[in-house]
Protein backbone atom coordinates (compact mmCIF):
# COMPACT_ATOMS: atom_id res chain seq x y z
CA UNK A 1 0.00 0.00 0.00
CA UNK A 2 1.22 3.37 -0.88
CA UNK A 3 1.58 6.25 2.16
CA UNK A 4 -1.33 7.92 1.15
CA UNK A 5 -3.34 4.90 0.57
CA UNK A 6 -2.47 3.94 3.74
CA UNK A 7 -3.22 7.58 5.79
CA UNK A 8 -6.58 7.64 3.80
CA UNK A 9 -7.37 4.17 5.54
CA UNK A 10 -6.11 5.32 9.29
CA UNK A 11 -8.31 8.03 8.53
CA UNK A 12 -11.43 6.60 7.67
CA UNK A 13 -10.35 4.01 10.90
CA UNK A 14 -10.35 6.50 13.15
CA UNK A 15 -13.37 8.44 11.79
CA UNK A 16 -15.19 5.23 11.92
CA UNK A 17 -14.03 4.26 15.70
CA UNK A 18 -14.78 7.74 16.47
CA UNK A 19 -18.56 7.31 15.18
CA UNK A 20 -19.02 3.82 16.66
CA UNK A 21 -17.80 5.04 20.28
CA UNK A 22 -20.19 7.57 20.38
CA UNK A 23 -22.86 5.40 19.61
CA UNK A 24 -21.81 2.94 21.93
CA UNK A 25 -21.37 5.12 24.81
CA UNK A 26 -24.80 5.94 24.53
CA UNK A 27 -26.35 2.72 24.16
CA UNK A 28 -24.37 2.21 27.31
CA UNK A 29 -25.70 4.82 29.59
CA UNK A 30 -26.35 3.84 33.20
CA UNK A 31 -30.09 5.01 33.21
CA UNK A 32 -32.08 2.71 31.58
CA UNK A 33 -34.53 2.73 28.80
CA UNK A 34 -38.11 3.09 29.32
CA UNK A 35 -39.01 -0.54 28.51
CA UNK A 36 -36.42 -1.28 30.70
CA UNK A 37 -36.70 -2.14 34.63
CA UNK A 38 -32.95 -1.23 35.60
CA UNK A 39 -29.61 -1.20 34.61
CA UNK A 40 -27.20 -2.37 37.25
CA UNK A 41 -24.68 0.08 37.54
CA UNK A 42 -21.86 -2.01 38.26
CA UNK A 43 -23.01 -4.27 35.46
CA UNK A 44 -22.84 -1.42 33.40
CA UNK A 45 -19.75 -0.02 34.38
CA UNK A 46 -18.21 -3.51 33.54
CA UNK A 47 -19.39 -3.68 29.88
CA UNK A 48 -18.49 0.06 29.69
CA UNK A 49 -14.66 -1.00 30.48
CA UNK A 50 -14.68 -4.42 28.15
CA UNK A 51 -16.38 -2.09 25.34
CA UNK A 52 -15.27 1.55 25.76
CA UNK A 53 -11.37 0.79 26.10
CA UNK A 54 -9.99 1.91 22.95
CA UNK A 55 -10.00 -1.21 20.18
CA UNK A 56 -9.20 -0.80 16.85
CA UNK A 57 -12.48 -1.10 15.67
CA UNK A 58 -12.10 -3.08 12.71
CA UNK A 59 -15.16 -4.65 12.64
CA UNK A 60 -17.01 -1.93 12.71
CA UNK A 61 -15.09 -0.16 9.64
CA UNK A 62 -16.24 -3.19 7.65
CA UNK A 63 -19.39 -3.07 8.19
CA UNK A 64 -19.68 0.87 7.48
CA UNK A 65 -16.89 0.56 4.10
CA UNK A 66 -19.09 -3.03 2.90
CA UNK A 67 -22.34 -0.63 3.15
CA UNK A 68 -21.32 2.30 1.37
CA UNK A 69 -19.91 0.24 -1.75
CA UNK A 70 -23.41 -0.13 -2.43
CA UNK A 71 -24.36 3.44 -0.84
CA UNK A 72 -26.99 1.61 1.51
CA UNK A 73 -27.77 3.72 5.09
CA UNK A 74 -25.00 5.16 7.20
CA UNK A 75 -27.20 5.71 10.26
CA UNK A 76 -28.80 2.05 10.07
CA UNK A 77 -24.67 0.92 9.12
CA UNK A 78 -23.78 2.25 12.17
CA UNK A 79 -26.21 0.73 14.20
CA UNK A 80 -25.53 -2.59 13.13
CA UNK A 81 -21.42 -1.50 13.36
CA UNK A 82 -22.16 -0.88 17.67
CA UNK A 83 -23.90 -3.87 17.93
CA UNK A 84 -21.31 -6.65 16.05
CA UNK A 85 -18.82 -4.67 17.93
CA UNK A 86 -20.83 -5.36 21.28
CA UNK A 87 -20.19 -8.95 20.50
CA UNK A 88 -16.44 -8.93 19.72
CA UNK A 89 -16.12 -7.18 22.91
CA UNK A 90 -18.08 -9.97 24.68
CA UNK A 91 -16.16 -12.93 22.93
CA UNK A 92 -12.76 -11.04 24.00
CA UNK A 93 -14.15 -10.58 27.79
CA UNK A 94 -14.82 -14.15 28.17
CA UNK A 95 -12.29 -15.28 25.63
CA UNK A 96 -9.77 -13.61 28.66
CA UNK A 97 -11.40 -15.52 31.48
CA UNK A 98 -9.67 -17.59 33.71
CA UNK A 99 -11.34 -20.42 32.17
CA UNK A 100 -10.21 -19.67 28.65
CA UNK A 101 -6.64 -17.76 28.08
CA UNK A 102 -6.66 -16.77 31.13
CA UNK A 103 -5.09 -12.89 30.61
CA UNK A 104 -4.79 -10.09 33.14
CA UNK A 105 -4.33 -7.41 30.51
CA UNK A 106 -6.55 -6.41 27.08
CA UNK A 107 -6.02 -2.83 25.12
CA UNK A 108 -3.25 -1.72 27.50
CA UNK A 109 -5.95 -2.48 30.54
CA UNK A 110 -6.82 -4.37 33.12
CA UNK A 111 -9.30 -7.37 31.84
CA UNK A 112 -12.57 -6.99 32.84
CA UNK A 113 -12.63 -9.76 35.02
CA UNK A 114 -9.44 -8.72 36.69
CA UNK A 115 -10.95 -4.65 37.12
CA UNK A 116 -14.66 -6.16 38.49
CA UNK A 117 -15.03 -10.35 39.21
CA UNK A 118 -15.34 -13.43 37.18
CA UNK A 119 -18.76 -13.14 37.55
CA UNK A 120 -19.36 -9.60 36.55
CA UNK A 121 -17.47 -10.52 33.54
CA UNK A 122 -19.13 -13.56 32.18
CA UNK A 123 -22.37 -11.36 33.14
CA UNK A 124 -21.03 -8.60 31.18
CA UNK A 125 -20.45 -10.86 27.62
CA UNK A 126 -23.64 -11.75 27.99
CA UNK A 127 -25.41 -8.83 28.29
CA UNK A 128 -23.69 -7.36 25.47
CA UNK A 129 -24.04 -10.32 23.23
CA UNK A 130 -27.91 -10.01 23.84
CA UNK A 131 -27.80 -6.31 23.38
CA UNK A 132 -26.51 -7.03 19.71
CA UNK A 133 -29.54 -8.18 18.52
CA UNK A 134 -31.70 -5.74 20.60
CA UNK A 135 -29.91 -2.61 18.92
CA UNK A 136 -30.45 -4.43 15.88
CA UNK A 137 -33.82 -5.09 16.20
CA UNK A 138 -35.15 -1.98 17.68
CA UNK A 139 -37.31 0.80 16.07
CA UNK A 140 -34.24 2.97 15.92
CA UNK A 141 -32.81 0.75 13.40
CA UNK A 142 -34.54 2.46 10.39
CA UNK A 143 -34.54 -0.81 8.44
CA UNK A 144 -37.20 -3.22 6.58
CA UNK A 145 -38.08 -6.09 8.99
CA UNK A 146 -37.39 -8.42 6.55
CA UNK A 147 -33.55 -6.60 6.01
CA UNK A 148 -33.61 -6.76 10.06
CA UNK A 149 -34.23 -10.57 9.94
CA UNK A 150 -31.84 -11.30 7.66
CA UNK A 151 -29.31 -9.49 9.79
CA UNK A 152 -30.40 -11.08 12.63
CA UNK A 153 -30.08 -14.44 11.36
CA UNK A 154 -26.49 -13.87 9.41
CA UNK A 155 -24.97 -12.27 12.97
CA UNK A 156 -26.61 -15.53 15.11
CA UNK A 157 -24.74 -17.43 12.79
CA UNK A 158 -21.71 -15.81 13.16
CA UNK A 159 -21.77 -15.95 16.52
CA UNK A 160 -22.58 -18.86 17.94
CA UNK A 161 -22.31 -23.02 17.87
CA UNK A 162 -21.36 -23.33 14.13
CA UNK A 163 -19.41 -19.87 14.27
CA UNK A 164 -17.60 -17.57 17.06
CA UNK A 165 -18.32 -19.86 19.78
CA UNK A 166 -17.71 -23.24 18.48
CA UNK A 167 -14.86 -21.90 16.91
CA UNK A 168 -13.40 -21.22 20.58
CA UNK A 169 -14.77 -24.49 21.81
CA UNK A 170 -12.53 -25.90 19.05
CA UNK A 171 -9.66 -23.59 19.47
CA UNK A 172 -9.59 -25.00 23.44
CA UNK A 173 -9.73 -28.61 22.46
CA UNK A 174 -6.54 -27.96 19.89
CA UNK A 175 -5.14 -27.19 23.09
CA UNK A 176 -4.98 -31.62 23.76
CA UNK A 177 -5.24 -32.84 21.04
CA UNK A 178 -3.04 -31.09 17.78
CA UNK A 179 -5.36 -30.71 14.76
CA UNK A 180 -3.96 -30.70 11.02
CA UNK A 181 -3.85 -28.00 8.32
CA UNK A 182 -7.12 -28.31 7.50
CA UNK A 183 -8.17 -28.58 10.88
CA UNK A 184 -6.73 -25.31 12.19
CA UNK A 185 -7.88 -23.62 9.18
CA UNK A 186 -11.60 -24.89 10.19
CA UNK A 187 -10.97 -23.67 13.37
CA UNK A 188 -9.86 -19.73 12.91
CA UNK A 189 -12.16 -19.52 9.86
CA UNK A 190 -14.84 -19.96 13.08
CA UNK A 191 -13.43 -18.33 16.29
CA UNK A 192 -12.46 -15.20 14.31
CA UNK A 193 -13.44 -15.23 10.24
CA UNK A 194 -17.07 -15.75 11.33
CA UNK A 195 -17.94 -12.33 13.00
CA UNK A 196 -15.60 -10.37 10.03
CA UNK A 197 -17.08 -12.34 7.20
CA UNK A 198 -20.69 -11.05 8.84
CA UNK A 199 -18.92 -7.37 8.98
CA UNK A 200 -18.28 -7.28 5.53
CA UNK A 201 -21.58 -8.93 4.57
CA UNK A 202 -23.68 -7.22 6.51
CA UNK A 203 -23.00 -4.18 3.67
CA UNK A 204 -24.60 -5.77 1.80
CA UNK A 205 -27.84 -6.87 3.95
CA UNK A 206 -28.40 -3.34 4.75
CA UNK A 207 -28.76 -1.72 1.53
CA UNK A 208 -30.51 -4.72 -0.18
CA UNK A 209 -27.81 -5.59 -2.73
CA UNK A 210 -28.30 -8.47 -4.90
CA UNK A 211 -27.63 -11.96 -3.44
CA UNK A 212 -24.52 -12.23 -5.84
CA UNK A 213 -22.86 -9.32 -4.72
CA UNK A 214 -23.71 -10.35 -1.17
CA UNK A 215 -21.94 -13.48 -1.70
CA UNK A 216 -18.68 -12.05 -2.76
CA UNK A 217 -18.65 -9.31 0.50
CA UNK A 218 -18.97 -12.99 2.33
CA UNK A 219 -15.70 -13.95 0.78
CA UNK A 220 -13.73 -11.37 1.02
CA UNK A 221 -14.71 -11.38 4.77
CA UNK A 222 -13.95 -14.77 4.77
CA UNK A 223 -10.06 -14.60 3.06
CA UNK A 224 -9.69 -11.27 5.22
CA UNK A 225 -10.53 -12.85 8.16
CA UNK A 226 -8.08 -15.88 8.03
CA UNK A 227 -5.60 -13.14 7.23
CA UNK A 228 -6.35 -11.31 10.36
CA UNK A 229 -6.20 -14.50 12.45
CA UNK A 230 -2.67 -15.34 10.77
CA UNK A 231 -1.32 -12.05 11.64
CA UNK A 232 -2.90 -12.06 15.25
CA UNK A 233 -1.09 -15.68 15.53
CA UNK A 234 2.39 -13.90 13.67
CA UNK A 235 2.16 -11.06 16.13
CA UNK A 236 1.71 -13.15 19.17
CA UNK A 237 4.88 -14.72 18.39
CA UNK A 238 6.98 -11.71 17.06
CA UNK A 239 5.03 -8.69 19.06
CA UNK A 240 5.56 -6.98 22.49
CA UNK A 241 3.51 -7.09 24.79
CA UNK A 242 3.18 -3.35 24.52
CA UNK A 243 2.59 -2.86 21.14
CA UNK A 244 -0.43 -5.11 21.24
CA UNK A 245 -2.00 -4.22 24.77
CA UNK A 246 -2.42 -7.62 25.16
CA UNK A 247 -0.09 -10.35 26.72
CA UNK A 248 1.94 -11.75 23.93
CA UNK A 249 4.00 -15.20 23.55
CA UNK A 250 1.37 -17.48 24.96
CA UNK A 251 0.22 -19.25 22.32
CA UNK A 252 3.40 -21.23 21.98
CA UNK A 253 3.84 -21.22 25.81
CA UNK A 254 0.33 -22.97 25.44
CA UNK A 255 1.48 -25.15 22.08
CA UNK A 256 -1.69 -23.48 20.64
CA UNK A 257 -2.03 -25.09 17.12
CA UNK A 258 -1.56 -22.45 14.94
CA UNK A 259 -0.31 -21.84 11.06
CA UNK A 260 2.47 -19.62 12.04
CA UNK A 261 3.29 -23.24 14.51
CA UNK A 262 2.85 -25.58 11.85
CA UNK A 263 5.05 -23.63 8.94
CA UNK A 264 6.74 -21.07 10.45
CA UNK A 265 7.03 -16.59 10.19
CA UNK A 266 8.49 -16.84 6.59
CA UNK A 267 5.92 -18.97 5.30
CA UNK A 268 3.25 -16.92 7.28
CA UNK A 269 4.35 -13.60 5.68
CA UNK A 270 3.92 -15.11 1.86
CA UNK A 271 0.77 -16.70 2.51
CA UNK A 272 -0.49 -12.99 4.35
CA UNK A 273 0.40 -11.63 0.81
CA UNK A 274 -1.21 -14.19 -0.97
CA UNK A 275 -4.84 -13.89 0.92
CA UNK A 276 -4.50 -9.96 0.44
CA UNK A 277 -4.09 -9.93 -2.98
CA UNK A 278 -6.82 -13.06 -3.88
CA UNK A 279 -9.12 -10.74 -1.45
CA UNK A 280 -8.46 -7.50 -3.30
CA UNK A 281 -9.18 -9.32 -6.41
CA UNK A 282 -13.11 -10.07 -5.21
CA UNK A 283 -13.13 -6.46 -4.86
CA UNK A 284 -12.19 -5.17 -8.20
CA UNK A 285 -15.95 -5.13 -9.93
CA UNK A 286 -17.11 -2.40 -7.73
CA UNK A 287 -14.08 -0.30 -8.13
CA UNK A 288 -13.61 3.37 -6.21
CA UNK A 289 -16.61 2.98 -4.04
CA UNK A 290 -15.15 -0.25 -2.17
CA UNK A 291 -11.36 1.64 -1.99
CA UNK A 292 -11.80 1.80 1.73
CA UNK A 293 -12.73 -1.57 2.50
CA UNK A 294 -10.30 -2.81 -0.42
CA UNK A 295 -7.25 -1.51 2.03
CA UNK A 296 -8.76 -3.17 5.11
CA UNK A 297 -6.98 -5.90 3.46
CA UNK A 298 -3.24 -4.92 3.48
CA UNK A 299 -4.41 -2.88 7.12
CA UNK A 300 -5.36 -6.45 8.50
CA UNK A 301 -2.35 -8.37 7.04
CA UNK A 302 0.55 -5.47 8.22
CA UNK A 303 -1.12 -4.37 11.19
CA UNK A 304 1.41 -3.79 14.50
CA UNK A 305 -1.44 -3.77 17.09
C1 LIG B 1 -8.56 -9.65 18.75
O1 LIG B 1 -9.29 -8.87 17.86
C2 LIG B 1 -9.13 -11.00 18.86
C3 LIG B 1 -9.04 -11.82 17.66
C4 LIG B 1 -10.09 -12.16 16.98
C5 LIG B 1 -7.75 -12.33 17.22
P1 LIG B 1 -8.82 -7.39 17.51
O2 LIG B 1 -7.35 -7.40 17.19
O3 LIG B 1 -9.72 -6.82 16.48
O4 LIG B 1 -9.00 -6.65 18.88
P2 LIG B 1 -9.36 -5.13 19.21
O5 LIG B 1 -10.83 -5.02 19.07
O6 LIG B 1 -8.62 -4.22 18.27
O7 LIG B 1 -8.89 -4.97 20.62
C1 LIG C 1 -9.70 -15.03 20.26
O1 LIG C 1 -8.51 -15.47 19.68
C2 LIG C 1 -10.76 -14.92 19.27
C3 LIG C 1 -12.01 -14.53 19.95
C4 LIG C 1 -12.10 -13.78 21.01
C5 LIG C 1 -13.24 -15.04 19.39
P1 LIG C 1 -7.23 -15.19 20.59
O2 LIG C 1 -7.35 -15.82 21.91
O3 LIG C 1 -6.02 -15.49 19.78
O4 LIG C 1 -7.35 -13.59 20.75
P2 LIG C 1 -6.38 -12.71 21.62
O5 LIG C 1 -4.98 -12.97 21.09
O6 LIG C 1 -6.57 -13.10 23.04
O7 LIG C 1 -6.83 -11.32 21.31
MG1 LIG D 1 -8.35 -17.50 22.72
MG1 LIG E 1 -6.96 -14.86 23.85
MG1 LIG F 1 -4.21 -14.31 19.80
Amino acid sequence: MTEVAENGFEKALAAHAEAVERFLSRALDERPRSDEIDRPVRLVSAMRHGVLNGGKRLRPLLVMESTAVFRGDKAAALRVAGALECIHCYSLIHDDLPAMDDDDLRRGQPTVHKAFDEATAILAGDSLLTYAFELIADDETLLSAERKLALVLALSRAAGLGGMAGGQALDLEAEKVQPDEAGIIRLQAMKTGALIRFACEAGAIIAGASPSDRETLAAYGSAIGLAFQLADDLLDLTATSEMMGKATGKDDEAGKATLVALHGVEWARRQLDGLVEQAEALLEPFGDRARTLKAAGRFVAARQR
